[in-house]
């Protein structure tokens, strides 16, 4: 997937992918991986996501990641904020309140921003990422990701044969062979998804499996 192509996607608003509301994996699963309250939280492919209102209202800081400056830029007018902005390297921040969001390429952060961060919520970032580029994102994950801290990851699994995407399909076995050299695996919880995606329904998915996968980085 080129820039191009989710630049493109903001421009248009066909951002189908925006939820109203923060995830339910993360309501659901957050409070039981023990990520210290006051500390930064990083928020991969962040969008204009309701999650990083949920994790600031429960005592974090937000490092979100975006290609698109008008994601970062609705979602501060959306809470009435005005953010003061610096260049940082090849990235433009954003900061106000609990949330600073970082607009460039994620696969290029210095691992230097994320060295205090308590944990990492990843809904729509890894699946977002063609199969070509799966494992650069693996890679930056651990490298952004200290020893011991946590991970949040929502997967999407589904025949490819019924859908192109993004999302991408990412089995059980594939998140093992990303994850499982550098990371300590627990499946959270699976479930079928479909029917809470009738976006991706009418995409031609006759099956949907959701999952939520605790990463413990070594
Ligand atoms: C499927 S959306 C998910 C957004 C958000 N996580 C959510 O749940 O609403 C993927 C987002 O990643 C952004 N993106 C794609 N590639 C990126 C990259 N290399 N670096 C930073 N952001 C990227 C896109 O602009 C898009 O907003």
């Amino acid at each position: 997937m080129d820039h191009s192509f989710w630049l493109d996607r903001w421009q248009k608003s066909d951002i189908g992918f925006h939820q109203p509301s923060a995830h339910d994996f993360l309501e659901r699963h957050w409070p039981a991986l023990g990520v210290p309250k006051g500390s930064e939280v990083l928020v991969p492919l962040c969008g204009k996501s309701k999650d990083m209102v949920w994790l600031a209202d429960h005592g974090h800081a937000v490092i979100g990641t975006e290609l698109a400056q008008s994601a970062i830029d609705q979602f501060f007018a959306e809470r009435s904020r005005t953010p003061a902005s610096v260049a940082e390297g090849a990235f433009t921040v954003k900061r106000a309140g609990p949330f600073a969001l970082w607009c460039g390429d994620h696969l290029t952060l210095d691992p230097a921003v994320t060295r205090r961060i308590g944990g990492v919520f990843d809904r729509a970032a890894l699946v977002a990422m063609p199969r070509t580029m799966q494992q650069s994102y693996a890679e930056k994950l651990s490298a952004l990701t200290p020893s011991g801290v946590p991970v949040l990851l929502v997967s999407l699994d589904y025949d490819p044969s019924e859908m192109d995407g993004p999302p991408f399909p990412i089995s059980p076995d594939r998140i093992e062979t990303l994850f499982g050299h550098d990371f300590r695996i627990t499946l959270l919880e699976k479930r079928d998804g479909l029917n809470a995606s009738q976006n991706l329904k009418n995409r031609g998915l006759s099956s949907l499996q959701e999952m939520a996968w605790k990463l413990v980085r070594r």
